[in-house]
């Protein structure tokens, strides 16, 4: 049987990427940011591993023993002889081994900046992105790579080494709370974008991790839930969007996650951890625990695990005193304390954070060339989902303008939760949270970027104001006579809860209807966490997907609706037309949680007697994930993924097909109107079982007219079907069906493809 090894795929899987992202000019990237797109990392993993090796054998059994296991801040105080003065309120703090120049962790959230939740460091800004959401429907790795270099840059500069960035959950549901944190349905694009997002962090030589692995594809009852599948489903879906990110990221740890998976927590999962991640994917790093995820000692260390991570959170301190018994007896041997830390060493080694000593203090950070990072992200990555008879861009001869709801007035939503970016200005509107999962460490919290000033800026001769939009009928009489009707529609989602159903809360979808009857020129804008249902979609003539835009949204909303910018994103997920489509049409476990919630409500003395009891969450769909269910069960959603529309418009032609190792395409994509534009031309393979996969995409940058011939190659494993026998991934000879389409249900130009029939290693 014949491999191919992964480390000759993830070259050819880089190399893509970077052809990619240079083919594109990057606008708004600071200096430093561009220097740090040089970088790669500090040591190979042969050095890293002899280095590590030479530390280890100096260290003593206590320093080995301090490493496994680290603090949470806010209730470190509980641990006796904490170095409380060594710490600031955040997330984690791994104490260093000084005499050895190992330096201590210093752990932060997350992926959409340096994270400061219910502002717990009192007046710390930061610059927020926009959703991982609207990174991914850039579908540009050299943005993700931004974003990432970036809040890596602002996360060493406020003294940590750590960032837990790298969230690559793939969205199997739409309900799910934390798919803004995500990138989205597809393993190839989610995969790539992580580990791009990851590399930019680590550019900055600190340690980045990627998360939640795996399976976390809920929130309602992450802590308690077994997520059941076949392994080849995993393979190719969740665990691929993994491999994938690790391969181009080389993030220095992954860190495990909440939830079980066919039977066992994922922080101590032997299949997950040892088997494939360190096994077969050959991780040299380390695995931390998610924050309260780890349940034993002797098992979750054989198992894999490394380093328990915010230790107070969890029922004990299992890699303390318990490990120092373990150990002991044997039950876990000496070598495999050794593996653990010499796997934190390599992870800090190869990712340079081991020589880079955090400053003593916060240093001034450059938040107005950041921004421009984040705005640039948004302004590639909202989606316009519809604009009949071209009623956008907005013509700057309006008079009138009124802005409906949001908050607009003042500023954009962002999600809730770990990643919560306190940004720069504050937030306008910030929301408490009296009950639920989520409401010790969430506040609902605007950025202040508001839309109506930006609006007002751009358009200086309008009238621009706003109303609240709590009353319906105010709003459409505000409205009545305007030149134009902006209705800003807002659902928070957070960390730790899932929403309940698809639709927008508190009644705004009687609000944009009401506004649409009165005024023909309505444009939605949605600021959502995820797909959203839009029963008034046929009395709308424009809608533009903002996701949570983050840091200056405000201002991107407004280049975008004025066309001072041309929109490209196209929808990472999909979009489904009513709550039934998806393999699952609630949270799993929601109507248990809430009975419970309802019953320890009535009798606050019931204890446990009203548990959230542990529960399966089946996984059907395998790998046909997102678009890919929708292609099985044949359904048509109401946005399809890889959809969203342009400001010109895009034809291809001349397509040719070339077999063999892998399928490349290459065509013609012309910009047949009057507007400089970007289109994203995707490459379908169609599966075994009759189902497309996304197995390429190029961005391309087009001049009104301008024509380019376009190259697209196919990443192999999206070829193949993994097969647990072989153990591997095994491609077929074919024909396979190729079609390089818009989106999804595209029908596209197609072709077809003869495979050299191999076999890839795990
Ligand atoms: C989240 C992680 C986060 C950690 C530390 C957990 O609740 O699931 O994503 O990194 O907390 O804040």
């Amino acid at each position: 049987m014949s491999f191919v090894r992964v480390s000759s795929v993830s070259i050819e899987l880089r190399a893509l990427v970077l052809c990619g992202a240079a083919a594109l000019a990057l606008t708004s990237v600071s200096p430093a940011l561009a220097q740090a797109a040089a970088l790669t990392p500090a040591a190979s993993v042969a050095d890293a591993r002899a280095r590590a090796d030479r530390l280890l054998a100096q260290m003593t059994q206590d320093e080995k023993l301090a490493m496994v296991h680290g603090y949470f801040p806010p209730l470190a105080e509980r641990t006796p002889g904490a170095p409380l003065d060594q710490m600031i309120p955040s997330a984690g703090y791994v104490p260093g081994v000084p005499r050895l120049g190992i330096p201590a962790l210093r752990e932060s959230d997350a992926s959409l900046g340096v994270a400061n939740q219910v502002e717990q460091r009192k007046g710390d800004v930061a610059t927020a992105l926009p959703s991982s959401l609207a990174t991914a429907a850039t579908f540009d790795p050299s943005i993700a790579y931004a974003g990432g270099a970036m809040i890596g840059a602002e996360a060493h500069a406020k003294t940590f080494n750590v960032l837990l960035a790298g969230g690559v959950n793939l969205t199997r549901d739409p309900w799910n709370g934390r798919n803004f944190e995500y990138l989205g349905e597809d393993p190839l694009l989610a995969g790539v974008l992580a580990g791009e997002h990851i590399r930019g962090v680590q550019s900055n030589r600190i340690v980045s991790t990627v998360k939640h692995y795996a399976l976390n594809s809920q929130e309602t009852g992450r802590g308690i839930l077994n997520a059941v599948i076949d392994e080849a489903g995993l393979r190719e879906s969740d665990l691929l969007a993994f491999q994938i990110a690790i391969e181009l990221g080389r993030p220095g740890s992954v860190m495990c996650a909440y939830n079980k998976v066919n039977g066992d927590w994922s922080c101590e999962n032997d299949f997950l951890l040892n088997h494939v991640l360190k096994a077969d994917w050959s991780y040299p790093g380390f695995v931390m625990s998610d924050w309260g995820g780890v349940h034993s000692t002797a098992y979750a260390a054989n198992n894999g695990l490394d380093q328990q991570s915010g230790q107070e959170l969890d029922s004990q301190i299992w890699f303390g005193a318990p490990l120092v018994a373990a150990l002991a007896t044997g039950e876990v041997p000496q070598a495999r304390l050794d593996d653990m830390v010499r796997r934190i060493l390599v992870g800090m080694i190869e990712s340079g954070a081991i020589d880079n000593p955090v400053p003593a203090t916060a240093q001034t950070i450059d938040y107005a060339t950041n921004a421009q990072v984040s705005q640039h992200a948004i302004e590639q990555g909202a989606v316009l989902l519809k604009n009949e008879g071209d009623i956008l861009p907005a013509a700057r001869t309006a008079r009138r303008i009124v802005l409906v709801g949001g908050h607009a007035d003042v500023g954009v939503l962002s999600g809730g939760g770990s990643s919560q970016v306190r940004s720069v200005g504050g937030a306008p509107v910030e929301i408490p949270l009296t009950s639920g999962a989520a409401a010790s460490f969430a506040r609902t919290t605007w950025h202040a970027s508001s839309p109506l000033r930006a609006i007002q800026a751009i358009a200086p001769d309008a009238e621009v104001t706003y109303v609240s939009g709590d009353d319906a009928a105010a709003a459409a009489e505000a409205v009545r006579s305007a030149d134009l009707a902006v209705v800003f529609a807002v659902q928070w989602t957070t960390e730790a809860q899932d929403v309940e159903n698809i639709s927008l809360p508190d009644g705004q979808d009687a609000l944009i209807s009401a506004v649409a009857a009165a005024n023909a020129k309505t444009v939605v804008v949605l600021e959502t966490g995820g797909p959203v249902l839009m029963p008034w979609l046929d009395r709308v003539p424009a809608v533009l997907q903002a996701w949570y835009p983050g840091q200056r949204g405000g201002e991107a909303i407004a280049r975008i609706l004025f066309g001072e910018v041309n929109p490209s994103g196209r929808l990472p997920i999909t979009f489904p037309r009513s709550g039934d489509q998806a393999p699952r049409e609630h949270p799993v476990g929601m109507d248990a949680l809430r009975a419970s919630e309802a019953a320890a409500a009535s009798n606050p003395g019931a204890g446990s007697s009203a548990a959230f009891a542990s529960f399966d969450v089946q996984y059907p769909e395998g790998s046909d994930v997102g678009y890919r269910w929708y292609d099985l069960k044949d359904a048509t959603p109401l946005f399809p993924f890889g959809y969203g529309l342009s400001y010109t418009d895009f034809n291809y032609g001349g397509l040719t097909v070339e077999g063999g190792q892998t399928v490349t395409v290459t065509l013609d994509v012309t910009n047949a109107g009057d507007r400089a534009g970007i289109e994203t031309p995707q490459l379908y393979v169609t599966a075994e079982n009759g189902v497309r996969r996304l197995a390429g995409w190029a961005r391309v940058a087009l001049q009104p007219g301008e024509t380019r011939r376009v190259t697209i190659t196919a990443e192999p494993r999206i070829l193949a079907e993994y097969d647990t026998a072989l153990p591997g991934w095994r491609i077929a000879a074919g024909p396979h069906a190729v079609a390089v389409a818009r989106n999804a249900i595209d029908a596209g130009l197609t072709g077809s493809a003869d495979l050299t029939p191999r076999t890839i290693k795990p």
